[in-house]
């Protein structure tokens, strides 16, 4: 027998063959001991049951140090007449358990795999959680769909402060100091007195505020919030939107309004729709009218429905921009989005509008 001593360090894998029992190394000619050595190398794979356990009966059984490895080295000390039995035996018997191996091995790495896919499934039918994307409010889908009919007639689109000074929410549309018409409007006023600020009570300080800063002719639509100290309730809110129109050209008249009402109007209700105007006051028009539209798609059957104030701009108004008005007139009008969201898409309660609850604005989507 050669010394085994000699042999060279084991691989680092195969210090994992750390069986402490000394091995006695059979003798490569001796069947009865090669083939025990053979069934307990078959015994210890076939008991293995996971990848790792059958790592080790490998190492304890083909490593190295392993019975059958130690008794096939041997072969080469024999004599020459020994030589060719001892490699038959030992070659058929390392073959059965590198068979048996191989066999366990493929067994064991597809039970791993359907084990893994099992383990680490993703359920892609799972809710993911998601935060909820929200809904326009339909105020301003509605507003959006006013602008653009005018954009769509070549108007612009102007804006104004919801702090306004007095002059221009007032003084300036014709409304005097002392002028009843004044309390027509309940304002809130904004401390100082002296700073003479109001929230807006209309959009129409916009006309003003327009015909300073623009060039003539002017076609503009203002929309936006307006404040009064009304009480909340099914049908006032104290804060609401408008939208104010102005045109300002040479030779504009009353057909000019009620004509450009009249596409508007068809355009918001359909080809059915119609207008109407009644005489009214108001102190920055001259003449002014009420505007009624009759609503072919009303709840409970088509309708004259009152809508907003309109006329042609008052003189002094013009006077007041610097604007003559030997040479240039205009018309205005205004209208409230709330009110139009109540008899245009069914809205019963205006409070609902301002609750902000995100599933009464979910179910308008975002065309109205
Ligand atoms: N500003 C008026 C209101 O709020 C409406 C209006 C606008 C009337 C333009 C005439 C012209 O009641």
């Amino acid at each position: 027998m050669s010394d085994i001593s000699q042999k060279s360090a084991p691989a680092p894998e195969e210090t994992l063959e750390a069986t402490a029992e000394p091995v006695t190394v059979p003798d490569p000619l001796d069947e009865a001991a090669i083939g025990a050595a053979v069934e307990a190398a078959l015994a210890a794979i076939a008991a293995a049951s996971t990848l790792d356990e059958l790592k080790t009966a490998r190492l304890a059984h083909t490593g190295e140090k392993s019975p059958l490895s130690l008794a096939n080295r041997e072969i080469g000390g024999l004599s020459k007449e020994f030589k060719a039995a001892a490699g038959k035996l030992m070659g058929a018997s390392r073959g059965r358990v590198a068979k048996a191996l191989a066999a366990r091995t493929e067994v064991l790495e597809a039970e791993d795999a359907a084990r893994i896919l099992v383990e680490e499934t993703v359920d892609v039918t799972a809710a993911p959680r998601r935060r909820r994307a929200g809904a326009r409010h339909p105020l301003s889908t509605l507003q959006d769909r006013v602008c653009d009919i005018f954009v769509g007639m070549g108007w612009e689109i102007a804006e104004g402060p919801e702090v306004e000074s007095e002059w221009f929410n007032f003084d300036a549309l014709n409304f005097k100091p002392d002028h009843p018409a004044r309390e027509m409007q309940d304002t809130f006023f904004v401390e100082p007195p002296e700073a003479h600020l109001v929230m807006r009570t209309h959009t129409s300080p916009v006309q003003v505020r327009s015909m300073l800063e623009r060039e003539l002719p002017i076609y503009v639509l203002c929309p936006g919030k307006v404040f009064r100290t009304d009480e909340l309730d099914a049908t006032h809110t104290p804060v609401f939107h408008q939208f104010e129109g102005l045109a300002i050209d040479k030779d504009l008249s009353m057909a000019d309004l009620v004509g450009t009402l009249e596409h508007f109007t068809r355009q918001m209700f359909g080809e059915e729709a119609r207008v109407r105007i009644r005489p009214n006051f108001f102190p920055f028009t001259e003449p002014s009218a009420e505007l009624d539209i009759w609503h072919p798609g009303a709840k409970g059957g088509p309708r004259w429905i009152e809508w907003g104030g309109c006329g042609m701009v008052n003189p002094n108004v013009l006077r007041a921009a610097g604007i003559d008005p030997e040479i240039y007139s205009g018309f205005a009008f205004g209208m409230g989005i709330e009110r139009a969201l109540m008899f245009r898409n069914e809205v019963g309660d205006m409070r609902d509008m301002i609750e902000g609850d995100v599933r009464f604005s979910e179910h308008f989507g975002m065309e109205i």
